[in-house]
C-alpha cells in the first residue's frame, strides 16, 4: 500500500486537503466505505480533536462527530470549559473501517491497523500543519498512535499535559480516552468515565487561558 503522500498537494489550505481526500487510494480502505470523511470546525482553531476513524453515520454523512461520540464530545468539550468555535475537529484515518456479514447488514465498526494509521497520516500531518492549532487532543489509542511517542499509553498518560517538536515548533499534546469509550462503559461506572475525560479536556482548557 502506498499510503496517502502522493495523493496530498503540497502547502495547501484545509478546503484544498478536504477535496483532494476525496481521491484518495492511499490504503484499501477508500473501497468499503461511501466517502471520505475529512474534518470539521474552525481552521484557525487553537484546539484540535482528534478521533479514531468517522463511524457509520459520520461515513454516510461525511462529516466526523456527528454520531453518538460527536454529540458525547461536544458536551465534554464545553462542560470543560473550551469554546467549540475555537475547535478544529479531525480523525486519524479518514475512511470508516468496518465488517458486513451480508449486504443491507449493520456494519461493524473495527479498530484500524497501524498500517492504516501511518498510511493516512500524510493527510494528518498536512492539516494539522495548516491549522496549526496551540494545543492538540488526541482522542483514544488510534490517534496516540499517530502523533504521539510509541511508549504513550492512555491508562498511564492521559491527562497530561507535554510538549512536542512540530514543524512549527514546540506544540502542546495530550491524550485521553476516546468518547466511544465512555460509550461503550457499563453502568454504574459510565459517568465516572465521563467526568475522566471531562477532566482531561479541563488540562487543555487551561493550556489556552
Ligand atoms: N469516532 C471517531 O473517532 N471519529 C468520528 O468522527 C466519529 C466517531
Ligand atoms: Fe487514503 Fe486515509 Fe482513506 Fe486510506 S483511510 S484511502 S490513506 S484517506
Amino acid at each position: 500500500r502506498p499510503g496517502a503522500a502522493e495523493w496530498v498537494p503540497a502547502e495547501a489550505d484545509v478546503d484544498t486537503l478536504r477535496r483532494a481526500a476525496h481521491d484518495c487510494h492511499g490504503c484499501e480502505l477508500w473501497e468499503p466505505a461511501t466517502q471520505v470523511v475529512f474534518s470539521a470546525g474552525a481552521v484557525g482553531g487553537r484546539l484540535a480533536l482528534v478521533g479514531e476513524q468517522p463511524g457509520d453515520q459520520e461515513d454516510r454523512r461525511g462529516v466526523p462527530f456527528v454520531g453518538p461520540a460527536g454529540r458525547l464530545l461536544q458536551k465534554a468539550v464545553a462542560e470543560a470549559g473550551i469554546d467549540v468555535a475555537d475547535t478544529y475537529v479531525t480523525n486519524a484515518v479518514k475512511h470508516f473501517r468496518f465488517t458486513q456479514a451480508a449486504p443491507g447488514n449493520r456494519r461493524i465498526h473495527q479498530t484500524p491497523e497501524l498500517a492504516h494509521i501511518t498510511a493516512c497520516r500524510p493527510w494528518l500531518v498536512a492539516e494539522l500543519q495548516q491549522v496549526d492549532p496551540e494545543v492538540i487532543v488526541c482522542l483514544g489509542a488510534t490517534a496516540a498512535k499517530a502523533l504521539l511517542p510509541k511508549d504513550f499509553r492512555v491508562t498511564k498518560h492521559r491527562g497530561q499535559a507535554f510538549s512536542l517538536a512540530t514543524s512549527r515548533g514546540p506544540r502542546t499534546f495530550l491524550g485521553t480516552i476516546h468518547p466511544s469509550a465512555v460509550l461503550r462503559t457499563p453502568e454504574p461506572d459510565r459517568d465516572a468515565a465521563y467526568a475522566g475525560l471531562v477532566a482531561d479536556l479541563r488540562v487543555a482548557a487551561g493550556v489556552l487561558a
